[in-house]
């Protein structure tokens, strides 16, 4: 069976941004890919790069997990995991790192930009983000890795490093394609439309987290920054604000940007505000529910400990696999 393999940080609550540009694909695409198997895990190795408390830490992956399932995968054919509770991750890492170039990791946007945020110096683990990132997608051979645009980098990194181990190897690890939603994979800030929504934004005006309550969505849409003139149309450069609103709309829909802002075309901002808050009440209030059924509950649990139990058989596997290859250790025995 092909995998599937994608990965969220817990460095934050989760926000409509990363439900819209990553978790309702994949529910979307558990339907649509219905060989593959889903291998989900929370990237906590990677939440570490920068300073984090530990208890808003453990808290956070644990609260990824039930929103995971809450937001509606389904059992089968799915493995959710914690990405630390499979060492063969930082292990894969390591050994990937050994064919990553300084060069390449210099290029990384996402590098360049998360640098300016490390006050006592920047760890390293920052810098070398990109081989553990290849090694969590290589570990499964994912033929397919669902993410937002800004992850597209590092996919590419992921696939020269695959192909540069083939060249040595024979065909050893699957080369990923990333699946990037045409619509919702760029979901940018409410209070400035030029940022993406990110969980580290400490800005709340800017984000709606899932577990929001409908007056916070309210409020928060509503005073989404808009843009001059008040004509509704979609225009990235011109008019960002209202963009983003209607990219938030359209994805939530499953419809084109253009076919929301032609229904809004002779409506006033207001309404277009309105209509959306609700909208977006009415798809995170089932969510809601049922993280807080999930939450503390030993299924959740119980499920993370299978999907542990899956991914270690697959990603110790392939880790001592390459270990072999590469002459470490004393072999089979
Ligand atoms: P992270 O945790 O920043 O984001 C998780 C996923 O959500 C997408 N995303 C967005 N999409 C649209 N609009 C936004 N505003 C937005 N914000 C986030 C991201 O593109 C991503 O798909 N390095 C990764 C986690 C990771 C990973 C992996 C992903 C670690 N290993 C292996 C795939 C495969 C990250 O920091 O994502």
């Amino acid at each position: 069976m092909k995998h599937i393999v994608s990965g969220i940080k817990p460095t934050g609550s989760l926000n409509l941004g990363t439900y819209l540009g990553s978790i309702k694909n994949f529910v979307e695409l558990q339907n649509s890919y219905s060989y593959h198997h889903f291998f989900l895990f929370i990237a906590d190795l990677h939440a570490i790069t920068l300073p984090i408390d530990r208890q808003f830490l453990r808290k956070k992956i644990k609260e990824l997990a039930a929103l995971y399932l809450a937001c509606g995968l389904k059992q089968e054919r799915l493995s959710l995991f914690i990405q630390s509770e499979v060492p063969a991750h930082s292990h894969m890492g390591y050994l990937l790192q050994c064919f990553t170039y300084m060069g390449e990791l210099e290029r990384m946007t996402q590098y360049k930009e998360k640098k300016e945020q490390a006050f006592e110096g920047i760890p390293s683990s920052l810098f070398t983000y990109p081989s553990l990132m290849a090694g969590d997608i290589l570990l499964y051979d994912a033929e397919y890795v669902p993410v937002g645009e800004d992850q597209k980098q590092h996919l590419e990194l992921t696939r020269d490093i695959a192909t540069r181990i083939n060249n040595r190897f024979g065909d050893f690890f699957t080369v990923p394609e990333p699946l990037i939603p045409k619509v919702g994979a760029r979901i940018k800030s409410l209070a400035y439309p030029e940022k993406k929504m990110s969980k580290s934004d400490t800005d709340t005006k800017g984000h709606i987290d899932l577990l929001d309550e409908p007056h916070i969505i309210r409020k928060r849409i509503r005073s989404a920054v808009t843009d001059s003139g008040a004509d509704i149309r979609f225009d990235r450069e011109g008019k960002p604000g209202i963009s983003n609103l209607l990219t938030i709309y359209a994805t939530l829909e499953n419809v084109s940007v253009e076919a929301i802002a032609a229904r809004y075309s002779n409506a006033t901002y207001k309404q277009l505000k309105d209509d959306l808050a609700e909208r977006v009440v009415k798809e995170l209030s089932p969510i809601q529910e049922r993280y807080r059924e999930l939450i503390n509950s030993r299924e959740l649990n119980d499920i993370l400990d299978k999907g542990r139990d899956e991914a270690l058989k697959v990603a110790n596997k392939k880790a001592a696999k390459l270990s072999r290859k590469l002459g470490l250790g004393r072999g089979r025995r």
